[in-house]
């Protein structure tokens, strides 16, 4: 049986529920794959960590060259964040003929395409599923299930931060400051949580939509853009007095052949779905010219739900290698339509 030797780049929220899925699941993932995958060496910042998860048999190191440099490895996750650095390893991974998966929205909306581009010249896979909507498998489902459609919209809540403080607002008539340490404390926040509140980690999560949905690569300064960091617990109260739900949706739409992208509240009224879509969960509605209005809903946040999307990419790159087909694009059949520019 082949023995597939798998690197990881940060072993935090993700990076533990990626290892222990791997263990919990390894005779089914044996059984689809036909290969015994096994991590083998985790890259960190500090190896002396109380890491919660069973470590037996890998490797800790804080030297990415490593991890580089073994032959063995063939799969590397990439769950570690940060843009600068991230960008530096994956493409150092890619040359040295490395398939690489990761959840990093950041890196894949500000360089998505180049890396991509690298992973093909290189005949590598480079998949990112868990990088939006972390458990809904939303990317595949988008290039695989409408490919015979023309999607006209895409939006819903794709940040499950900002939809647990809003929830625990609401609910639970928690403070703004009170219901974001919560959500750190949870695991669902980044690091540095500035992203999720002001809108840009939803935003980072439209443009990789864009690119499944629409086959157009747009920037940020393309994206109309809002947070929720403004909002009192008066407005929401107030939204519910009036049969409202406030929510942060991010929205990509054709309006008279052209597209619109933008991340902002939304007051949601309390008969829609999206309403009743409460903390880390996210919910995205695809509405495709054919199939009309569709749902997809599921946990956005926390550590095993975003690994096992993380292990749906390792189970392709894994298939991809037995087939010797590795190094299409992973958005390859999206559709791809001329617009005017975003926004205009
Ligand atoms: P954490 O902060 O929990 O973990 C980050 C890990 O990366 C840590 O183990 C850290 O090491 C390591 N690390 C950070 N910088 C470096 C570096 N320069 N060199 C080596 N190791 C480094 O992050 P998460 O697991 O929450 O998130 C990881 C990625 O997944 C991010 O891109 C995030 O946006 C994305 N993501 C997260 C989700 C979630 O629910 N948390 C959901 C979907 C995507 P050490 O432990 O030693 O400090
Ligand atoms: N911080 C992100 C969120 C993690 O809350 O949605 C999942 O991408």
């Amino acid at each position: 049986m082949k023995a597939i030797k798998i690197g990881i780049l940060g072993l935090g929220t993700v990076g533990s529920g990626v290892v222990k899925l791997l263990q919990d699941n390894a005779h089914k993932i044996t059984n689809i794959t036909g290969c015994e995958l096994k991590v083998k060496t985790a890259v960190v910042r500090n190896v002396n960590a109380h890491r919660n998860v069973d470590l037996t048999g890998i490797e800790l190191t804080n030297d990415f060259t490593k991890l580089l440099n073994d032959d063995e490895i063939e799969i590397v996750v990439e769950v570690m964040g940060t843009v600068d650095t991230a960008r530096e390893y994956i493409k150092r991974l890619l040359q040295a003929k490395k398939h690489v998966v990761t959840a990093n929205k950041d890196l894949i909306a500000l360089h998505g395409p180049e890396l991509s581009e690298l992973a093909k010249e290189n005949k590598c896979d480079l998949f990112y599923e868990a990088s939006v909507a972390g458990g809904i498998p939303i990317l595949r489902t988008i290039v695989n299930s409408f490919a015979a459609d023309q999607v006209e919209s895409v939006l819903g809540i794709v940040n499950g931060t900002t939809n647990f403080i809003l929830t625990q607002m609401t609910q639970n008539g928690l403070s703004y400051a009170a219901a974001l340490k919560l959500a750190q404390e949870k695991g669902f926040a980044e690091a540095d949580p500035t992203n999720d509140v002001t809108g840009k980690d939803a935003a980072y999560k439209m443009i990789i939509l864009t690119q499944f949905a629409f086959g157009k690569d747009i920037t940020l300064d393309e994206v109309k853009l809002a947070g929720i960091d403004g909002i009192q617990l008066e407005d929401i109260k107030e939204a519910a007095q009036l049969g409202y739900t406030l929510k942060l949706l991010g929205i990509a739409k054709l309006i008279n052949g052209k597209l619109a992208v933008s991340v902002g509240p939304v007051l949601v009224n309390n008969s829609r779905p999206l309403a009743a879509i409460q903390n880390e969960n996210n919910a995205v509605l695809v509405t495709g010219k054919a199939v009309g209005e569709t749902m997809f809903y599921g946990p956005g946040a926390g550590e095993l739900p975003t690994a096992n999307s993380v292990l749906s990419d390792i189970i392709a790159v894994t298939k991809d290698i037995v087939l010797q087909t590795t190094g299409s694009r992973f958005n390859d059949y999206s559709q791809k339509i001329e617009f005017a520019k975003a926004n205009d």
